[in-house]
């Protein structure tokens, strides 16, 4: 915020790069079993999109020691609004440097998140105008829905570990200008265990959530979402079917209200297909805020989370003496 004055720069999140180890069968996970299409490959990277993304290539997958999430990219509504929010960055002391831009999109200015995520502010977008064989029958639709694997509509949120999770909020809030949708706090609300937010009417695109680890600049899970619950359930089945670690649900968290399942892509990433949850179009919305009681296990129903849905994330690390006061916590 800028006094009482939202600040509405930032159009929503454009994409998101994923490391890999395995390259080939992260591929065959995002293009063969959740219906993703390759648009483009250059170097050690791959470019998919969903068939409801309006963007090129919002997802990029990339070839690395170990999987882990690279550049997480945010639209902004202009050329003036991307001059705005890169001077914030710049005077937040988290300045880096402008790069002639990825694949489909203008000048970009590249910098971290205070954790260390690598983020990049762009405005230039090229619009993807599909193929001939793509084409879709639905004028207003980019791409013609292939019925292949899960067929994920479009990209949705990535959740984030942090060290120090307000801080990150703060700076998501101050310089980025997003909205602060849902907490956990702990401790009598003096220990805020994950932040969720937002720069449009979705409900959360990043959400910012404490590394029990300690770790630096880790990734906790990428999402991407169906149009109804069904369609996670059929995901299920495919992924089992394919051999792919289901780690949690098809079930439905409290926070967010979303209707959840993830696994882990071959590369090590955990991904979530998703669904439900609700839009949010106050602009004075009031965060909601969970404490130990009213947060239970996370999960609203269904069987609780797993022990590695805590202590997992990429890239991976040993497990540490766990700290006493650990809190248990979802970072959804
Ligand atoms: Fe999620």
């Amino acid at each position: 915020m800028s006094g009482n004055e939202p600040i509405r720069d930032v159009a929503h999140l454009g994409a998101v790069e994923l490391f890999t180890p395995k390259p080939d069968e992260s591929l065959w996970y995002f293009r063969d079993l959740l219906g993703m299409e390759v648009v483009h490959q250059s170097g050690g990277s791959v470019y998919l999109r969903g068939y409801g993304d309006y963007a090129k290539a919002p997802l990029k997958l990339t070839e690395a020691a170990k999987p882990g999430v690279g550049a997480i990219s945010w639209r902004t509504i202009s050329e003036q609004a991307l001059e705005r929010r890169v001077a914030a960055v710049e005077a937040a002391g988290l300045g880096g440097s402008w790069g002639n831009g990825d694949y489909g999109r203008g000048r970009t200015y590249r910098f971290t998140d205070p954790e260390g995520h690598a983020m990049e502010l762009y405005y230039e977008e090229e619009r993807y105008v599909a193929p001939p064989a793509l084409r879709s029958a639905l004028k207003n639709q980019p791409m013609k829905f292939s019925g292949r694997g899960v067929g994920v509509r479009r990209i949705d949120h990535l959740a984030l570990l942090a060290r120090d999770v307000p801080k990150n909020r703060e700076f998501g809030q101050n310089v980025l200008g997003m909205q602060l949708r849902e907490q956990i706090r702990f401790n009598n609300g003096e220990t805020e265990i994950g932040s969720w937010l937002s720069t449009t009417a979705v409900h959360h695109e990043v959400a910012w959530v404490l590394d029990v680890k300690g770790g630096t600049g880790r990734l906790h899970h990428f999402s991407l979402w169906v149009d109804n619950r069904e369609d996670v359930l059929r995901a299920a089945d495919i992924l089992r079917e394919n051999g792919i670690f289901i780690e949690a649900g098809p079930s439905k968290h409290n926070n967010s209200q979303a209707f959840y399942l993830y696994s882990y892509e071959p590369g090590g990433n955990r991904i979530e297909v998703y669904s439900g949850s609700f839009l949010i179009f106050a602009p004075d919305f009031e965060p909601v805020v969970w404490n130990e009681q009213d947060r239970g296990t996370g999960v609203y129903w269904g069987a609780p989370l797993p022990s590695s849905f805590l202590q997992y994330a990429t890239p991976d690390l040993p497990d540490p003496p766990a700290e006493p006061d650990v809190p248990v916590f979802d970072p959804r």
